[in-house]
């Protein structure tokens, strides 16, 4: 459910109707709702109750300071994979000690940055990077809870290119290795062993994946126990998913996911650390966008929209389905007809639907792609330079940009020729 309805005819976001944003801000803009945010948090949050837990929101999937502190104020832990992600994090207001750091690839300097702000824990991803974790930690005589993320080699069941937790994926160690990496992690300088980690992937549309990799969990909690660890954490990851299609009835709910990690882990006496990004932001935005043209091909009809692959690259880059709707709500009965809905950039992977049923539209119009609150526009580029969308978010019936779209003059002068050109 989200806070996206039309009232009077009009789409709003809560309170605001959403053609007075685009006057103010010009389209294309991203559009937050706080309340979307908050009441999904609140779903997982209220779902762990009774569980000693933290909800780590995964930063990645929508950065902007301003979403990381509507959660940081509800509570929210965060989980973040870069320096870049952390900084952020703290700068929105998050304590350092519910700063989770996780990523297969952080370097020295990212390590260093982290432990002189001080974090919640890393999430450890090979054996080489918890040396080198070690050794950073120990120079800066610090000691630093650290967790191995364990491959469990499960099959998410999602897109190939976010399905995480496969023998063949580059995350994590298999389960196997664990109990020597624990040894070798044990004995190292600057580390403390807290826990465990999994996430296998995003937007999962089952249950019965995190199953079976809660149970490899669980299963090894014990083994690393029995081999005198200290195991007192369990991060679970992110990875639930949300429904794209106003059809999609059959997602399991958060509630039965929290009630699966109860029912595996409640009797463990752990703390519960969760990595929601989508679920959380995922409906709580959308993408707003004017019809530029209507243009007929040999066979079919094209809508040309104002935003591109640049804005929002799903589409081109998991053939992933969005629902776009018009802002004015069609009047019942309206005789729908199938468009290729594309953007301006130059080539035919900016393709946003193909043959999509669509009421009658007419250049000028104005149009909302749903669920682009997540994995929208912290993907999005400058290609074709375009400057990046900006970001408004609403709370009640007020709204705010909360990024600005860049002026061509800031565009064009991030370059820098030579002076021997
Ligand atoms: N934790 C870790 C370690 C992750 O790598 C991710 C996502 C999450 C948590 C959050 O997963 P979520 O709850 O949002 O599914 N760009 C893709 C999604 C990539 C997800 C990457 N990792 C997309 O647009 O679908």
């Amino acid at each position: 459910m989200d806070h996206f309805h039309y009232r009077g005819g009009v789409l709003h976001a809560e309170d605001v109707p959403v053609p007075a944003v685009a006057a103010s801000v010009g389209t294309p803009f991203y559009l937050y709702s706080v309340a979307t945010l908050v009441r999904h948090f609140r779903l997982l949050d209220e779902g762990l109750d009774g569980l000693d837990h933290l909800v780590c929101y995964a930063v990645k999937a929508n950065s902007n300071q301003a979403v990381l502190k509507v959660l940081a104020r509800l509570g929210a832990g965060m989980d973040v994979v870069s320096g870049g992600e952390y900084l952020r994090a703290r700068a929105a207001g998050v304590r350092n000690d519910r700063i989770v750091f996780s990523g297969v690839g952080k370097t020295r300097s990212e390590m260093e940055l982290a432990l002189s702000g001080g974090v919640r824990q890393v999430n450890l991803e090979s054996e080489p990077e918890m040396e080198l974790l070690s050794q950073v930690a120990a120079s800066m005589g610090v000691t630093v809870p650290v967790a191995f993320r364990i491959n469990p080699d499960v099959d998410a069941g999602t897109h190939d290119k976010i399905s995480t937790g496969r023998a063949e994926d580059k995350f994590g160690i298999p389960a196997g290795r664990a109990p020597d990496a624990y040894r070798a992690a044990a004995s190292l300088p600057g580390l403390k062993v807290v826990g465990l980690d999994m996430h296998i992937g995003s937007q999962l549309t089952d249950l019965a994946p995190y199953e079976l990799a809660f149970r490899v969990i669980a299963e090894l909690t014990a083994r690393l126990r029995s081999d005198g660890h200290e195991i007192s954490r369990l991060d679970l990851g992110g990875g639930l998913g949300i429904p794209y299609r106003r059809s999609d009835a059959a997602l399991p709910p958060p509630a039965e996911f929290c009630d699966l990690i109860r029912a595996t882990f409640g009797s463990l006496g752990c703390e519960i650390e969760i990595e929601p990004g989508r679920l959380i932001a995922g409906n709580a935005g959308i993408l707003v966008t004017r019809l530029l043209y209507r243009k007929s091909g040999k066979d079919r009809e094209f809508l040309i929209l104002d935003s591109a692959m640049n804005d929002l690259v799903r589409p081109a880059l998991y053939s992933s389905y969005h629902e776009i709707v018009p802002v004015a709500e069609p009047a019942p009965g309206e005789v729908e007809r199938p468009f290729d809905l594309v953007g301006p950039v130059c080539e035919s992977g900016d393709t946003f639907a193909k043959r999509r049923r669509m009421p009658p539209l007419a250049p000028g119009d104005l149009l909302a792609f749903r669920s682009a609150g997540a994995y929208c526009a912290v993907m999005a580029s400058e290609y074709n330079t375009r400057p990046l969308v900006p970001e408004v978010m609403v709370h009640g019936d007020r709204f705010a940009v909360i990024r600005a779209r860049p002026t061509f003059d800031e565009i064009l002068g991030r370059d820098i020729v030579p002076e021997w050109l």
